[in-house]
């Protein structure tokens, strides 16, 4: 194994500006053009070979770096930074003819043939032998090129395998992780419906032909299923390190990452993230509503590595080509989504693509320049704008940290436990409740990191922790010890009922949280989307709330809990649905059914309130405020304006406008436009 990832970013002087540039896919007398172009945009980095394996070894005996050879040239040629790919996202044709195994085994048993790309078995001996020495090759080659930043391992890890040999890779990662046949099933609860395992070759991948119907979230064996979505992932990490491994023997210091998907369910980024130098992602929201989703998104990727910049390795700059209905990005959305992914701690803005494939599937996908070649489109104007700008700012906002005091528990086996679980409900969706508990704290204007439930909770004021259906490790003492101290924690339902092998605890729900929280729950109801229960919120009698709450009543019992929220329907009606626990000097809080984004962002102010922590900009409508600050101390605070009408509102420090260089005093009227950004360096 390779050391852990370092977290050493790529050596920069600014924001590195381009993206995907795939100048294979065309004739060589055209790539002059594609550069004078990006001269004209600003465009100062290229993310090189993604997809090149059929070139970089055309055969099994053969590697011939010509063609990549005169691609990093060319970039080396025109002073542009490289971000190098090991291209092993794709396999060629011959690889998957030579090794049938290299191909997968779908969910429902079928061996796939040749076609399509992200489908390599992670566990086939002929892929993970023939990637690594091509990513070995590859930095041999490679490593000492001038303007080289950072290796970009593969493409977009995701999927899964349910062949043979992945069986054989499972069966030897639960003897690892159980020891005997004994502790696997005791963890497997496999005395239900007769599975008990007498040996290791009786255990099979659980898909379609085995464990489950109606699709992977249905399975007869949770601990199975979630076993497996952890071999998986682990699997797929192993194919990085295998990389990772072989680049560092030849180029021992520089930056390597893979571009992750956000809120990706396969893979857990969490505990892969150890293994990463750096975090980067691929920014594709599915339409122009989702900036809620984005800052949350951009938020976990930051999470990944501590707080960590990461890079935004893929953006469109006008459609995409892969949803039935691709809207184009309205004029200033591509330049403030931009700026929001910044704003969250993106220390790189790139694109995919640089320009348009002629051809297959993506020949419909934005890109800088298109077919026509033209720098006179709309798309590439504003490129070229926002390159103007990143080149204004220069390094002013790189390595700088988000300041937050308030932090968000996002969990992968909490999210795949929650999502394969038969009860309480279908309906109930991880992503939905922890994006609407993040969105009251981002309308709020409240900086927020979003971490793994093993992170240091000691820097935080507010905890949050959505759904948090898992109770693995030390984190409920954690939790506790934040409100120990004066903090607060906020959970909701279906939180702590099942410990890390998804077997639920032999104590009242919420089990390990039960003292935190101060309540017990002994019933639950969960409903139909249509079903609505009006809760009547209130604290101290002052302010108060009615709002509605849908698919799942959790029925609870004060424990020493004060009532906050009452159910007003049903034969519960006048119970708890909200809680709040004095806890040594702070509260524990619990929402216990599904309340609406006014009921959820009212309980969520109470208890910024209570902090002190909402934002300046808080209330004015449409406005996101995010703060980074910079190694240096400075302090910046991004404006973003996602409305579609100008927004005025006073400054609430004094402070310069790093895009414009304007100054102003607090109290000064600040002006944004539609879609509006401003960069401030705030002094007082
Ligand atoms: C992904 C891939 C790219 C490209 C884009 C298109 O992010 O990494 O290769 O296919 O999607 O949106
Ligand atoms: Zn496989």
């Amino acid at each position: 194994m390779t050391p852990p990832g370092d977290g050493s970013l790529p050596a920069v002087a600014k924001i590195p500006y381009g993206g995907d540039y795939n100048p294979e896919q065309w004739p060589e007398d055209g790539w002059k053009d594609d550069y004078r172009l990006f001269e004209l945009a600003g465009i100062d980095t290229v993310t090189l070979g993604v997809f090149a394996w059929a070139h970089t070894q055309p055969a099994p005996a053969t590697y011939d770096f010509a063609t990549l050879d005169r691609i990093v040239e060319r970039a080396v040629a025109e002073g542009r930074q490289i971000c190098l790919a090991t291209g092993t996202g794709a396999h060629p044709a011959w690889l998957a003819r030579a090794h049938p195994d290299v191909t997968r085994v779908d969910f429902d048993g079928r061996r796939h043939r040749f076609g399509q790309r992200h489908n390599s078995c992670p566990s086939s001996p002929a892929y993970r032998r023939l990637s690594t020495e091509l990513a070995r090759r590859i930095a041999r080659r490679y490593a000492r090129t001038p303007g080289l930043v950072a290796w970009h391992v593969n493409n977009e890890y995701g999927g899964a395998c349910y062949c043979e040999t992945c069986a054989a890779g499972f069966r030897a990662w639960l003897r690892q992780r159980y020891g005997s046949l004994d502790a696997l099933n005791g963890a497997w609860y496999t005395t239900f419906w007769a599975h008990t395992f007498t040996d290791w070759a009786q255990i099979e991948p659980p898909s379609a032909l085995t464990e489950h119907w109606r699709g992977p979230d249905h399975t007869a064996f949770q601990g199975i299923t979630l076993d497996y979505l952890r071999f998986m992932s682990d699997a797929m990490l192993a194919n990085f390190v295998d990389e990772k491994t072989a680049i560092r023997e030849s180029s021992p210091d520089m930056p390597v990452t893979t571009n992750f998907m956000g809120m990706y369910r396969p893979i857990d980024y969490h505990r892969w993230a150890e293994q990463l130098d750096f975090a980067s992602w691929d920014n594709y929201p599915p339409d122009d509503r989702s900036a809620a989703r984005m800052a949350l998104t951009h938020d976990l990727m930051r999470g990944l590595k501590g707080g960590q910049p990461f890079w935004l390795m893929e953006q469109t700059p006008s459609v995409t080509a892969c949803r039935d209905v691709n809207p184009l990005k309205r004029p200033g959305l591509m330049r403030l989504w931009s700026w929001q992914a910044v704003a969250h701690g993106a220390d790189a803005v790139l694109f995919f693509q640089m320009r348009a494939s002629r051809g297959a599937s993506e020949k419909y996908h934005g890109a800088v320049i298109g077919h026509a070649g033209r720098s006179d489109t709309r798309v590439f104007r504003e490129v070229a704008e926002l390159g103007e700008e990143l080149e204004r700012l220069g390094g002013a906002t790189l390595g700088a940290r988000t300041p937050a005091r308030v932090a968000l528990l996002f969990d992968w086996d909490s999210w795949w436990a929650l999502e394969i679980s038969d009860g309480p409900s279908r309906l109930v969706r991880y992503q939905q409740v922890v994006l609407a508990y993040h969105r009251a704290l981002w309308d709020a204007g409240v900086d927020v990191d979003v971490v793994a439930v093993t992170a240091d909770l000691a820097g935080y004021e507010v905890v949050v922790a959505p759904a948090l259906h898992m109770i693995k490790g030390d984190v409920a003492a954690r939790l506790e010890g934040v409100a120990q101290r004066g903090g607060t924690v906020l959970g909701t339902y279906l939180s702590g009922r099942v410990d890390e092998h998804d077997q639920a605890f032999l104590a009242d729900v919420p089990g390990p949280l039960g003292p935190l929280l101060g309540i017990r729950i002994d019933e639950w109801d969960a409903r139909e989307a249509d079903v609505v229960n009006p809760v009547a919120l209130s604290t101290d009698g002052a302010r108060s709330l009615v709002t509605d709450a849908t698919l799942l009543f959790e029925l609870v019992v004060p424990q020493g809990a004060e009532v906050v929220g009452r159910y007003q329907a049903d034969f519960y009606a006048g119970t708890a649905a909200v809680t709040r626990h004095r806890f040594g000097a702070g509260e524990g809080w619990y929402v216990a059914a599904g309340l609406d984004q006014a009921g959820v962002s009212w309980v969520v102010r109470r208890i910024l309130e209570r902090h002190d922590l909402v934002g300046p900009y808080a209330d004015v409508p449409d406005l996101e405020s995010a703060v980074r600050t910079a190694p240096d101390g400075t302090r910046i605070r991004f404006l973003l304006n996602h409305g579609t009408e100008p927004v005025e509102t006073p400054a609430v420090a004094a402070g310069v406008d790093l895009l414009t260089g304007v100054r102003f005093t607090a109290g000064d009227r600040l002006h944004l436009d539609r879609y509006g950004v401003l960069v401030l360096r705030e002094t007082t």
